[in-house]
């Protein structure tokens, strides 16, 4: 099996992963690009930790009986795991609000990353979970590790744009962005899930966005958009674009002050990238906000 990288439009032999042939923007292909190329030790490392790879963060309270004496050897050891359980515990909060999932089900996972939410999602339904990403290098990981735990007939990643997808309408039982909404147009996206999910299907995004509250985007938000080169919504557009596409919200969650615990421990480790200071602020002075929205497709 061959794959392609988007952002060359070229086919190489090297990966595995099935390559949906779309049409591709530019800023796409920068996408492509990016995560491609993403190692940071903050989603490598604290994946090794037990082979869930996430991109995305975490939510909860920090567990400081588990992590122990900052000036023990061990405790950037404790540091990671707690971090990964707070990345691990989002995602579960994620799968809570898919509802009633039967074996049979078939969840779409729009923009999957390394993988690390499709594998939970069928450890905790036995169902099948079909993930898209524009990485070729994410496609392949998240399917060697499908392989590496004999669960590559139920998980599979696929090279694909999000906003055009190869299932069939009404396929999927529930479908979700964990942290990938922020790189494509709402209208064209839920316009997408709309399409996939089975009438009573259930949508669930978590996100960052920026709070009309507010009055516009911050500077805070501002740099974030900068430093992942993607394009933060207002909560309004979420609520707007879903109302447009027969996606009903059942429940919106500000997840700021669950998130906010991740941020003030990354922020003291050695795995910071620089953008945690902007992510703090903004939630901070309620310029940005954490959300998930559940919505069902009506
Ligand atoms: C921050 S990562 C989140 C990954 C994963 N959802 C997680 O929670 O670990 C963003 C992901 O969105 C994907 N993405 C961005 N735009 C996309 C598009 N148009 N189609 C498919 N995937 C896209 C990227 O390839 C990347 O995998």
């Amino acid at each position: 099996m061959t794959s392609t990288d988007l952002s060359t439009g070229t086919g190489t032999s090297a990966g595995t992963s099935p390559f949906i042939p779309t049409p591709t923007t530019p800023y796409q292909g920068d996408i492509a690009r990016y995560w491609d190329h993403e190692a940071r030790p903050v989603n490598l490392r604290l994946g090794d930790v037990d082979g869930l790879y996430h991109h995305h963060y975490g939510i909860g309270d920090v567990d400081h009986a588990a992590l122990g004496d900052t000036e023990d050897s061990a405790y950037e050891k404790k540091l990671i795991a707690e971090l990964h359980r707070l990345e691990s515990a989002q995602a579960e909060v994620l799968l809570d609000h898919l509802g009633a999932i039967g074996r049979d089900d078939t969840l779409v996972d729009a923009g999957c990353g390394r993988g690390g939410s499709m594998v939970m999602a069928h450890q905790r339904f036995g169902c099948k979970v079909e993930g898209v990403t524009l990485s070729a290098k994410q496609a392949d990981f998240a399917n060697r590790r499908a392989r590496e735990l004999g669960i590559e007939d139920h998980v599979r990643a696929r090279v694909c744009n999000m906003l055009s997808t190869p299932f069939e309408t009404g396929q999927a039982a529930a479908s979700w962005n964990n942290e990938s909404s922020m790189y494509v147009d709402l209208h064209d996206l839920f316009s997408e899930h709309s399409r996939v999910l089975a009438v009573g299907g259930r949508y669930v995004t978590i996100t960052g966005c920026w709070n009309p509250r507010y009055g516009q985007p911050s500077k805070w938000v501002s740099q974030i958009n900068a430093h992942f080169e993607c394009n933060i919504h207002s909560r309004r557009e979420y609520l707007r674009a879903m109302a447009d596409n027969r996606l009903v919200p059942q429940a919106v969650i500000d997840l700021t002050p669950a998130t906010l615990p991740y941020w003030e421990l990354r922020a003291t480790s050695p795995l910071v990238t620089g953008i945690e200071e902007a992510f703090i602020n903004s939630y901070k002075d309620g310029s940005f906000q954490y959300l998930l929205i559940a919505a069902d497709r009506i």
